[in-house]
């Protein structure tokens, strides 16, 4: 009552009104939720003052950080008018205690965003986002994403700083982990399924929460796959390669956006006005806000472009950057910035009002609490534990297997070898938010249970993940001696990927390969399992193994997918969407290169000039044939569309779901372009014995086209082609 008494006093006195009129309730028009959400806005915008606005800029903390990359203090009283919160805990009673001071306690009661690192899962932890690349089912993840936000918005959770969708090239950056691959259209598909799975079609439902696309921009292109290095990316790549996902992302209904570390060509990430404003306000026309990534803007300080902290809160507020994650720049400078006239009034309104823009639509200000239920009615639900489990399985990447020697039928007795056998905490893989490891299968207890009844396990680990102690190698060729098949289960520590996670070689520590080669001398068939965040270096592990499943780090779902896929009650489809090198000296190696002045000349002369396993490369218990593509029209004039299809029949014993990648190709160009690009996929169960069509609706402009330095699509007349494996289609577009 005080306070409103307060605000009415204030109103008399000529300041702005805002107030019903007499005879309804008093409220104020911005805290009416039947008012239009951009009047609400205008209404509370002109009640705030300077110092109010600023608030509304800032992240900091709630609880302790565990990403040990960003120690920050924690903030012990939170200003009830802070903007936002990166909230540590999964109780939703201490969210509501920390909002109520908000509410009750500020001056206008503008609820706080809390935010949190829900990447893969926020509890019921599915599988790292290069694993879902690998299955092909855009659909699939966009459900596993609506568990996220389920499970995040009823514990607390309003923001996700997620999907991670920079394209990435270089296994040795740590962060390949987080995002969708190597393709540009893949990180699009995969970002806009991620970002409709999280805000769903109401933000303000109670079960949805505010996606993050991230990191604008580059930062994929990370030289040498060191982390947070300068990146160079020229015009043309930037807006063929790194763009087009955070465009897709953006026309999908984004939120919001992370600007990123990395110094892009000269101008970093966080201090881009290009990238920032001209682009994604200008041109994308972006109504929600950019935050900074942690440190970000202060870092600028240390990539040399600001002077000083309040420099670089100039710098990034100027270019674009709406809130300031835990850099403490904009709650210290910013208001002495717009006294001083370096930053202006109108622009400071304009990003609290973006801000402001994503409380209301997540409905903050009409519902600004979390309901507090039961664990059991909020979080590892029976309906969302099916859908982690289904994502596993189809990010499953059977590479290979000699005389088919999977799925295991004909064995009785199985050793079931290494350091990831019985691991579980490493399979939730990084960033896996309040995933536990007890709620993991280990593989060994997957294999366990599918295999009640059928064959006789045995276990040794063997060794360690890394390390020189090879003392347990003994126990495990004991065990593969006495066994009629040997599955080894290798692979990566979750800290080995994920951020500040660079490795100088792909390949797995030689304990681990040397464990391999002793099995091998007690002469079983050897079935290699890796979980990794990336892809590895096999080529000395290959010719040892008679098949070879990369599971990634599945998330609690762990070895019963994979259980299911060695015993053949699971039929693998998971194709790659990063290339496997043969050698971690072969990076960069991605599919979509250019083709090289002299084709058959100035590759590597001590390794073969292929990869391992390429792009979009996966096996399956049946086996697929191909037909011939057809066009509805083999030549249109600009404008005109036309559709090509391809039959594809399962000539194997059992059902399978098959991927078709259709790629692009523009063999002559006005500039070089990628001998090949991805622009469309589709997965089908197709029966055994069935055939099934696969359909690519083509429109030039956007399929055939290329994009310059400047962001306009040009599509050239001539010859093009249409790729599905090794078969080709030419397509004419007429002058
Ligand atoms: C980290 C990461 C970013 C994450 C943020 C908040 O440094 O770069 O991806 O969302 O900080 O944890």
């Amino acid at each position: 009552m005080k306070k409103r008494l307060f605000v009415y006093g204030l109103c008399l006195l000529g300041l702005p009104s805002g107030l019903l009129a007499k005879g309804d309730k008093e409220t104020l028009l911005y805290k009416d939720a039947k008012v239009p959400i951009e009047k609400r806005i205008d209404d509370l915008l002109s009640r705030m003052t300077l110092e109010e606005k600023v608030s509304q800029l800032n992240q900091y903390t709630l609880g302790r950080n565990n990403n040990a990359n960003n120690v920050g203090d924690e903030v012990k009283n939170v200003p009830a008018e802070i903007g936002s919160l990166i909230y540590f805990n999964s109780d939703p009673a201490l969210r509501n205690q920390v909002q109520h001071k908000a509410m009750e306690e500020s001056r206008l009661g503008i609820p706080i965003l809390f935010a949190h690192d829900v990447i893969h899962g926020f509890r019921t932890v599915y599988p790292i986002s290069l694993g879902q690349a690998c299955s092909w089912n855009p659909k699939l993840v966009e459900q596993a994403c609506a568990v996220a936000a389920q499970e995040s918005r009823m514990s607390g959770i309003d923001w996700t700083f997620s999907p991670m969708i920079d394209v990435a090239r270089d296994g040795r950056w740590g962060r390949v982990a987080e995002g969708y691959g190597e393709d540009p259209y893949a990180n699009a598909v995969f970002g806009v399924a991620s970002v409709k799975g999280y805000q769903g079609e109401n933000m303000a439902d109670g079960k949805h929460v505010a996606a993050c696309l991230k990191h604008f921009v580059g930062y994929g292109a990370s030289e040498g796959g060191r982390d947070y290095v300068y990146t160079e990316v020229s015009p043309q790549t930037l807006w063929d390669t790194y763009l087009p996902p955070y465009e897709a992302g953006v026309k999908a209904g984004a939120a919001t956006l992370m600007s990123s570390f990395n110094d892009l060509s000269g101008v970093p990430g966080s201090a881009n006005h290009y990238t920032l404003t001209e682009i994604l306000k200008q041109r994308w026309k972006h109504d929600g806000f950019v935050v900074s990534d942690w440190g970000a803007i202060e870092q600028l300080r240390s990539q040399g472009v600001a002077a000083s902290k309040k420099e670089a809160a100039m710098k990034s507020f100027t270019a674009g950057v709406e809130m300031d994650m835990m850099n403490n720049c904009y709650n210290k400078y910013l208001a002495e910035l717009v006294s001083e006239g370096k930053v202006s009034k109108t622009s400071l309104n304009d990003a609290v009002k973006r801000v402001l823009r994503v409380k209301f639509r997540l409905g903050l200000f009409d519902q600004p609490y979390t309901p507090v239920i039961a664990d059991k009615d909020r979080i590892l639900k029976s309906e969302s534990v099916a859908v982690a489990k289904k994502l596993a399985e189809e990010s499953i990447v059977l590479l290979k297997n000699g005389n088919n020697i999977l799925p295991l039928t004909r064995f009785s007795r199985i050793a079931v070898v290494g350091p990831m056998a019985k691991n579980k905490e490493h399979l939730l893989g990084s960033w896996s938010a309040h995933g536990r490891p007890e709620d993991v299968t280990s593989i060994y207890d997957g294999l366990e249970s599918e295999f009640k009844g059928k064959a006789k396990l045995s276990y040794a680990k063997g060794c360690d993940f890394d390390g020189a102690d090879n003392a347990g190698f003994a126990e495990a060729a004991t065990a593969a001696k006495e066994a009629d098949v040997v599955v080894i289960c290798l692979g990566e520590k979750r800290g080995w990927s994920g951020e500040n996670a660079s490795r100088s070689t792909l390949a797995l520590p030689q304990i681990q390969e040397d464990l391999v080669q002793e099995i091998k001398k007690q002469g079983k068939p050897i079935i290699l399992v890796l979980s990794s965040g990336r892809p590895l270096e096999l080529n000395r592990l290959e010719p040892v193994s008679d098949a070879i499943l990369e599971i990634w780090q599945p998330g609690i779902a762990g070895g019963i997918p994979l259980a299911g896929v060695i015993s053949g009650k699971i039929n693998p489809s998971g194709k790659l969407a990063m290339t496997f090198p043969y050698s971690t000296g072969q990076i960069p190696i991605y599919y979509n290169a250019r083709q090289s002045a002299r084709p058959h000349q100035g590759k590597y002369k001590d390794i073969q000039t292929t990869p391992l396993y390429e792009f979009a490369y996966g096996l399956s218990y049946t086996t697929y044939q191909y037909g011939d593509l057809k066009a509805s029209a083999t030549a249109v004039k600009r404008g005109q569309k036309l559709t090509v299809e391809i039959p594809v029949t399962n000539t194997g014993a059992r059902d399978g779901a098959e991927t078709v990648h259709w790629f692009i190709s523009d063999p002559t160009c006005s500039i070089s372009r990628p001998v090949k690009e991805l622009k469309s996929f589709d997965k089908q169960l197709i029966k055994a014995g069935e055939t099934r069509v696969f359909r690519f609706e083509v429109d030039p402009e956007r399929d055939l086209s290329f994009t310059d330095g400047t962001g306009k699509r040009i599509l050239e007349s001539g010859d093009y082609y249409i790729i599905v494996k090794d078969k080709m289609l030419n397509i004419n577009i007429l002058d």
